[in-house]
């Protein structure tokens, strides 16, 4: 869809002190991965992972970090926002074994995929990791899946590691036929070098403008992908040959930005 949609809030959950869960009333037809352009009529317009999304509506989970995601929170269940997507590639429906990674608050859009991926009837074993356990999400919505969910805290009185201690772990007892991962760059690049023989998707950012191929500011070094087309989700092999994946991103006016 590349027209823009006007839509008022229908639920607000309150994940954490700031990240929110805004939900729409709208049939988007997304698959798990995809993400939408959001405005609110304001200055500017982001992207936003859809954390979920049926046949009547579909949710958004924001973390509050700069001018953009604090108007958001200000909004209230009624107020307008403005819409255009669902854009870009979307996560492989694998069957077998599979296990889900996530980080903070880039692990919902591993809900989505999650209900898709119970459909065909996969099993799935989803570790959910967090910084502390406020900052921990979508404990109660995996716990009611038919999956098998692990959450680990890296601090804090019950801290027990990351999601990528976690995994390693898990992968020295089991073995899986696809996995996914969606979290801090820093978290998917520590990952790629414990998965040399597994095949993988990750879910990637970059700045985006446009969202649908055209301004170039979301190509990625040196193979010159569009993230907003051929990504947010990239396959190992596309990963394995990006040289700034880990490294840097870029800004609005394109300027490298060390992790
Ligand atoms: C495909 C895609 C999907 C995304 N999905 C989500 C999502 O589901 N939920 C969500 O909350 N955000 C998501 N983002 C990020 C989102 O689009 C915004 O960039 C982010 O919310 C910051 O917006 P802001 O304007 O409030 O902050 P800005 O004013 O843009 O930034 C404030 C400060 O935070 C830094 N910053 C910007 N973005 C990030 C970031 N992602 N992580 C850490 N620091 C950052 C900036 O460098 C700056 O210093 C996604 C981005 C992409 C490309
Ligand atoms: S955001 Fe413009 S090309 Fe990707």
């Amino acid at each position: 869809m590349d027209k823009r949609i006007t839509l008022p809030i229908t639920k607000i959950i309150t994940e954490a002190t700031d990240i929110k869960t805004f939900g729409f009333e709208y049939d988007l037809k997304a698959k798990p991965g995809q993400f939408i352009m959001l405005t609110d009529f304001g200055k500017g317009e982001k992207p936003f992972s859809l954390a979920d999304c049926t046949k009547t509506e579909f949710f958004i989970t924001i973390k509050q970090i700069g001018d953009f995601t604090t108007r958001l929170f200000q909004k209230d269940v009624g107020d307008l926002i403005s819409i255009r997507g669902p854009y870009g590639s979307s996560f492989f429906i694998s069957q077998g074994n599979v296990l889900l990674i996530g980080g903070g608050f880039a692990t919902p859009p591993l809900y989505f995929l999650s209900k898709e991926l119970l459909k065909i009837g996969t099993k799935i074993t989803v570790i959910n990791g967090a910084k502390t356990n406020q900052q921990l999400i979508f404990s109660d919505r995996f716990e009611q899946l038919e999956l098998n969910y692990m959450s680990t805290t890296q601090f804090g009185a019950h801290g027990n590691g990351t999601a990528v201690d976690r995994t390693k772990k898990l992968l020295k007892k089991e073995q899986f036929d696809y996995l996914y991962a969606s979290g801090p760059e820093m978290m998917l690049n520590a990952l790629s070098t414990i998965l040399k023989d597994d095949e993988y998707e990750f879910l990637l950012e970059r700045y985006m403008k446009c969202a649908v191929g055209i301004c170039g500011s979301c190509t990625l070094d040196p193979i010159g992908i569009r993230l907003c087309m051929e990504g947010p989700v990239l396959p190992k092999r596309i990963v394995e040959q990006l040289t700034e994946f880990g490294k840097y991103h870029r800004d609005a006016s394109g300027m490298r930005i060390k992790f």
